[in-house]
């Protein structure tokens, strides 16, 4: 059987790490590093998120409030708010809960809050900073995945990884640092081989590429993708997906991309869902909050 790869046990330890540096950064006189979270409309599982996000950053001693608006607030008057927030000295990360309403642009959106206090890594600059291996905010997901690569002691360097899914925040992010470059960056350096595969990637493709990795990290949304003959005995599976499902019994619960029941009995290390990925996101969007906070006021503070 996989190694099971504990993500909220993770989570805990490196949340119960912040904590006490974040207490260290406030008794050298700083205040408490501070996040808002824009949230527009109602979504259910929007609204799900942002608590969360807000509770965890509480807990780690980060002030962290919503600022809530209406489903009806125009793309000019969010932009206006982004710049108030960008402009208030006493708030060091901005984050706007995706999706938005159709109508506003969510490009525009990423590249209105300001790169040093872009949190979630979404700003083009952050973006092409992590695409040059560049110093940067890195969006959480997909540093929670490389987090738990490197705690988890996973050998990258020269292995066959394969990411399915390109989405801009999650797939693409992890893709591009898995192949960073250690001879060029040794901060991060990760120097595995990469294929990313994607809805438009054959069938029998998907199968082929997967069954050469020693590592599968899926990020797709589509439940029981990757199944237990896709997947080389003893690799890595990293699963990001995370779909609310309701069983033959008519009760709901949340899955991943992996059929995990029989996949567990191949790879020699597997994430759960829930319980892997997702509490590690929330921890490193604290961790690039406290980053944030850090480099504002101290420009040689290190970033990611
Ligand atoms: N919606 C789903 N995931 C995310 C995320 O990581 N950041 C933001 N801002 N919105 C999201």
């Amino acid at each position: 059987m996989a190694r099971i790869l504990n993500g909220k046990a993770l989570a805990n330890e490196i949340q119960n790490e912040l904590r006490q540096n974040i207490a260290n950064w406030i008794s050298l006189g700083h205040r408490a590093p501070s996040i808002r979270c824009i949230l527009v409309g109602n979504d259910p599982a929007s609204h799900t998120y942002v608590n969360n996000k807000i509770l965890a950053a509480r807990n780690v001693g980060i002030d962290a409030e919503v600022v809530l608006h209406d489903s009806t607030i125009s793309e000019e008057q969010l932009i206006s708010e982004i710049q108030r927030l960008n402009n208030d000295s006493n708030v060091d990360g901005i984050l706007v809960q995706l999706p938005i309403p159709d109508g506003i642009d969510e490009r525009k959106v990423c590249n209105a809050v300001t790169p040093e206090k872009d949190v979630d890594g979404f700003h083009v600059i952050n973006v092409g900073r992590l695409c040059l291996d560049m110093p940067t905010i890195v969006p959480a997901t997909a540093l929670a995945v490389i987090e738990m690569l490197k705690r988890f002691n996973i050998e990258t360097l020269g292995r066959n990884a394969v990411v399915v899914g390109r989405s801009k925040n999650v797939g693409m992010p992890i893709a591009m640092m898995l192949h960073s470059d250690k001879n060029h960056d040794s901060r991060l350096g990760m120097d595995a081989t990469v294929t990313i595969c994607h809805r438009y990637t054959p069938k029998e493709k998907l199968e082929f590429y997967c069954q050469n990795a020693d590592i599968i990290i899926s990020a797709t949304g589509v439940p029981g993708l990757i199944k237990a003959n896709m997947v080389k005995p003893g690799a890595t599976v990293i699963d990001i997906g995370i779909t609310k499902i309701t069983d033959a019994n008519g009760k709901s619960r949340l899955v991943g991309d992996v059929d995990y029941d029989e996949v567990s009995k191949i790879a020699g290390a597997i994430t759960p869902v829930p319980g892997g990925v997702g509490p590690m996101t929330v921890a490193m969007l604290m961790q690039n909050t406290f980053q944030a906070a850090r480099y504002l006021r101290d420009k040689t503070a290190n970033l990611q």
